[in-house]
């Protein structure tokens, strides 16, 4: 045999080692798996094939040229998710603790590139100490080579990041533009600088978890969208959501008939809105009731609760929901409720998911926190990302619709294509309380009986503005339906609506308010 299969067998046995059996029980010890496990579990058995596995740093500073191990401290590849083609890199943090080296950024911006060539998803598994120290600017570069091809991947194929070690530093900026960031409980983090140099600059005692964890990010931040209890979990969240969507922004999401009947009425959805308007009532409840075999994948589920957004079936067709939530700040549109529906809705627009929404909302929330945050660039997020969306918009009101959060819902005006109301919905300028204090003030304060008066000039309000029936008049709502009807009538109108094509006015790109 000729000397140099021996060569090839040494190799690979030392790539697949990585940084040493050691360095492998220290990862399992600290409750995480190896890059290669993790790949494992995320490809259908037996389709990964490996890339650059022979690849070493070309580092000689700080006696590195004694310290190379063939693939450099990171895994890169392709292989398959439920037979779709899809490109992989995990970081090993048993080689220089995951460190990014020139020679490791090259075998991850060769994958992102084959991957923008062919048009696939790119899912990066991040375990990594940050800049590999010893090679200094090399290093730094390596990143930007990096985040410069998320730039300009984004949009063009689903990127997705698993945060599964360390993640600190210039590394957190390539997750940060992927589309979405999936974290580990208790085994992850990620920060911009770690609990010392927090500690030196603003005197405050932090841990690595209460800084930067999966709960962090997952609640208070919205940096990431999934927060997960094992790894296991993790990695089946990732295949699940890339069923979802496309491989790229050309083609349409799978299409996964279920044989749940599309023309099902559910009469439950009749009783799940409570009948005085004031009363909370559980927006996921209406979504399980109308979507294919009930089943909903919920993203940000920690976040910004007043808001839902994720993803589901209707007739087996991907589509992404948007649904204000009455259980949680009564469904109000805040900060953080624009910000994470406006990303969820471009990213749905990118990808040629159809968005369906569904409006329970008294306005926008009143504050001073709110006004000095920004709520007016913020909610103009959300207004412009539905404005420009091209993909198929219907929308649901299930109940209250008021003032500019009524325009913003994916209003007719913004380029709703089927807008449609229940009978007891309400879209009006504000609420009727608000509405009869400011326009009755006068007759109000001159009433021998001030609560009487009120509530006639409430009833009386509540009849002529707060229905459907007069927008229904106007022809902003194309159809006013009952809620048992819901399901097979958002099936008919993304069904109608399959072939619509419409483009925004070419331009370079819009000025999106940041
Ligand atoms: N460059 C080169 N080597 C690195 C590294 C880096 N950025 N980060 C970690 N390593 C190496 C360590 O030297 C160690 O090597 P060894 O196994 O030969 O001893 C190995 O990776 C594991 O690191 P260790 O510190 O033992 O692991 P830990 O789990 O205790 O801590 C970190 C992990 C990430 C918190 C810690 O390694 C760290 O703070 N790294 C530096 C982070 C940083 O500042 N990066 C630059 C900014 S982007």
């Amino acid at each position: 045999m000729h000397p140099n299969y021996k060569k090839l067998q040494e190799l690979n046995k030392q790539a697949e080692l990585g940084g040493g059996q050691k360095r492998i029980d220290r990862q399992h010890e600290s409750g995480k798996l190896t890059a290669r496990e993790r790949i494992d579990l995320l490809l259908d058995p037996g389709t990964f094939v490996e890339l650059d596995k022979f690849v070493t740093h070309r580092c000689s500073d700080f006696n590195m040229e004694s310290q190379r191990i063939p693939g450099d401290g990171v895994v890169t590849g392709y292989g398959q998710v439920d037979g779709r083609l899809v490109y992989v890199f995990a970081q090993d943090f048993t080689v220089f603790g995951g460190s990014l080296s020139g020679a490791f950024a090259q075998k991850i911006c060769k994958v992102m590139d084959l991957a923008m060539k062919v048009g696939a998803p790119v899912i990066g598994l991040n375990d990594s100490g940050g800049a590999r120290i010893q090679e200094g600017v090399v290093s730094l570069a390596g990143y930007a080579d990096i985040f410069y091809r998320n730039t300009r991947a984004s949009g063009v194929i689903p990127q997705i990041s698993a945060i599964l070690g360390p993640c600190a530093g210039g590394a957190v900026y390539s997750p940060a533009i992927t589309d979405f960031i999936f974290m580990v409980q208790d085994t992850s983090y990620m920060f911009i600088t770690g609990p010392d140099v927090v500690k030196t600059v603003t005197s405050q005692d932090v841990t690595k978890q209460e800084l930067g964890g999966s709960h962090v990010h997952g609640e208070t931040s919205g940096v990431s969208h999934f927060d997960c209890v094992s790894e296991e979990e993790c990695i089946v969240q990732i295949r699940e959501l890339l069923s979802f969507v496309p491989s790229n922004n050309a083609e349409d999401a799978p299409y996964l008939p279920t044989g749940d009947d599309p023309m099902r009425r559910d009469a439950k959805l009749a009783e799940i809105i409570p009948e005085k308007p004031s009363k909370p009532y559980d927006m996921t409840e209406v979504i399980n009731c109308v979507v294919d075999d009930g089943y909903f994948f919920e993203v940000q589920k920690d976040f910004a609760k007043n808001i839902i957004v994720g993803f589901a079936r209707l007739d087996g067709h991907s589509v992404g929901i948007v649904a204000n939530q009455p259980d949680h700040l009564s469904g109000v549109l805040d900060i953080n409720a624009s910000l994470k529906a406006a990303r969820f809705v471009r990213f749905c627009d990118a990808f040629n998911i159809p968005i369906i929404t569904l409006v329970d909302v008294p306005g926008f929330l009143p504050g001073v926190d709110q006004e000095y945050g920004g709520i007016i660039k913020h909610g103009a997020k959300l207004l412009y990302a539905y404005a420009e969306a091209t993909v198929p918009k219907i929308t649901l009101i299930t109940r209250k619709a008021y003032g500019g959060a009524y325009d913003v819902m994916s209003s007719k005006h913004i380029g709703g294509d089927i807008n449609l109301a229940y009978p007891t919905a309400e879209i009006a300028v504000m609420g009727p309380d608000g509405a009869v204090n400011i326009i009755f003030r006068n007759d109000l304060v001159a009433a021998d009986d001030q609560d009487a008066k009120k509530a006639e000039l409430v009833e009386n309000y509540r009849d002529t503005f707060a229905n459907p029936f007069k927008a229904a008049e106007l022809g902003y709502i194309d159809e006013v339906i009952e809620p048992l009807d819901t399901r097979p009538r958002l099936i008919q109108s993304l069904h109608m609506l399959k072939n619509k094509r419409a483009e925004n006015p070419p331009k370079k790109h819009g000025n999106i308010p940041l």
